[in-house]
């Protein structure tokens, strides 16, 4: 059976992924009505509200625009399925923290969930968008789920259309991505369904963006894709540990080697690591499924690349502490960014928490600030997630969420600066510096300061891959 006018799609999963993703799908399909469901009651309450529970730049925008006439967020998932031809799978898919594959192979309980619950309500014909990263052949477990429990007279084509967009640029990403991908089965109906799916995003994307390809090659290609990023990364973050002990300066190499067309100049900035939902997860998933297939060398290939991200986060805190004369014990520390790169409130997998918790367990007492994450976040990511009783009450005591950037530096002796935040460029450095205890420090964990300007006023300013020694 084919579908070719898509007039209802539903997007179960309001999430990073499902809510900018769908909120660009309604703005620039106006006659088709998109329904984005949760769970999460509070979640959909923020989506339908002033203030949406993502910050994401002139997403505010595109949902003013559409929310009430073909965009809506809902609660009610047994009938945006029941209404809708074509349905999005944007629910999470985290690493796995217990059993089998603990640590490495990605939780699908929420992709199961979905599918069963779609399998129950379905009537007719539905096109299935397997839009979360997921382990390759997820399509597979989908498509058994949903016939082994479907009614009588219902039939599903899943497509594997993974989403490309980064955080904090994701509108953008969405607008004006460089392709999109839609893998589907090679049958008649399969390049039915591929083709349905293709015509919605042809409304705003030129046809040589949208690549078709087998459901494996897709949903391996988003894994691939991450693993390539990250690796860029972790490469530039293992040359930005020899330039500091050679004196040569990273960023000065990265543009040297970025004027090569081959190489490129984008993905080259030395930081304190990356982070984010995605790069680790996928590369996890990768080795696990590398391993699973007894592909021992490709998976210690690509574990090298999350070996080297949580070395340069480790290293980044030995040296914060060698300079700081070798303890931090009962010493202010102010921390300048919290999320995992600028222009998101985003804190999974942020190299902060890492570097956070690194300092708390030498003692030292945190205060934080970060334009985007709030109290709470910072709280469950350091205090609530403590290991032991013991652990969280010391870390109550330690962890101090800022209000702004001056009142966390009171007092303190150093700034640790773990994220690229634009204002961060902007402050008046002398009333920083003249509210530090001497000597003051500044270290640089995303190499976005003027060294020779900080120096001027009078602080020892370490730069990441540049004067770290
Ligand atoms: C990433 C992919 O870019 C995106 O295509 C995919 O859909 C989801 O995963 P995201 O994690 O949102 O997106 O952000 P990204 O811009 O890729 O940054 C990831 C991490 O790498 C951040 O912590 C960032 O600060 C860090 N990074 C990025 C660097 O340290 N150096 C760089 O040169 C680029
Ligand atoms: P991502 O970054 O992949 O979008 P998020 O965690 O931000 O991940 O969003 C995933 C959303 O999916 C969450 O809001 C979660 O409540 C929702 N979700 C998970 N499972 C289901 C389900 N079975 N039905 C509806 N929503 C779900």
């Amino acid at each position: 059976m084919t579908l070719n006018n898509v007039k209802n799609v539903c997007c179960i999963g309001a999430g990073y992924v499902g809510g900018p993703t769908c909120s660009v799908l309604a703005l620039k399909c106006p006659d088709v009505k998109v329904t984005i469901v949760d769970l999460n009651r509070a979640r959909i309450d923020a989506w339908n509200s002033e203030k949406l529970p993502i910050y994401e730049p002139g997403l505010d925008d595109v949902v003013k625009k559409c929310r009430g006439k073909n965009l809506f967020f809902s609660t009610d998932i047994d009938d945006s399925i029941n209404k809708a031809e074509l349905i999005f799978v944007s629910v999470n898919t985290p690493t796995k923290t217990f059993g089998m594959g603990k640590g490495r192979a990605a939780d699908l309980k929420f992709i199961e969930s979905a599918a069963r619950r779609i399998a129950e309500v379905t009537t007719g014909h539905k096109i299935i968008v397997e839009k979360s990263t997921v382990p390759v052949k997820s399509a597979e477990s989908l498509k058994k789920i949903l016939l082994s429990n479907c009614k009588k007279n219902t039939s599903f084509q899943i497509l594997s259309n993974p989403e490309f967009l980064a955080e904090g640029t994701a509108i953008m990403d969405l607008l004006n991505p460089d392709r999109i991908l839609i893998g589907g089965e090679e049958t008649e109906d399969g390049r039915a369904a591929m083709a349905t799916l293709a015509s919605l995003y042809r409304r705003w994307i030129p046809e040589e963006k949208i690549l078709t390809t087998n459901l494996w090659s897709s949903e391996l290609s988003k894994l691939t894709a991450n693993a390539f990023l990250a690796q860029r990364i972790s490469s530039i973050n293992s040359i930005s540990a020899l330039c500091e002990a050679t004196g040569a300066d990273v960023d000065e190499v990265a543009k040297a080697i970025g004027t090569d067309s081959r190489i490129g100049p984008k993905f080259l900035k030395a930081s304190v690591g990356f982070g984010g939902s995605c790069f680790q997860k996928d590369i996890l998933n990768l080795v696990y499924l590398c391993e699973s297939y007894n592909l021992t060398e490709v998976a210690s290939y690509w574990q090298a690349v999350i070996d080297v991200n949580n070395y340069q986060k480790r290293r980044f805190v030995q040296h914060v502490i060698r300079k700081l004369f070798n303890t931090v014990t009962g010493k202010k520390i102010a921390i300048y960014g919290f999320a995992f790169k600028k222009d998101t409130g985003d804190t999974r997998e942020s190299p902060s928490i890492d570097i956070c918790r690194y300092l708390l367990e030498e003692g030292a007492q945190l205060h934080i600030y970060d334009p985007k994450v709030t109290r709470q976040q910072v709280t469950a990511d350091l205090v609530d997630s403590a290991v032991s009783q013991e652990s969280y009450e010391e870390s109550q005591g330690l962890v101090h969420v800022c209000q702004g950037p001056y009142e966390a530096v009171e007092g303190s002796h150093a700034i640790v600066l773990c994220t690229e935040w634009d204002e961060f460029l902007l402050y008046d450095y002398q009333k920083i510096y003249d509210k530090m205890l001497k000597p003051a420090y500044i270290f640089d964990g995303r190499k976005i300061l003027n060294q020779e300007k900080l120096e001027g006023i009078g602080f020892h300013c370490e730069i990441i891959g540049k004067n770290f020694s």
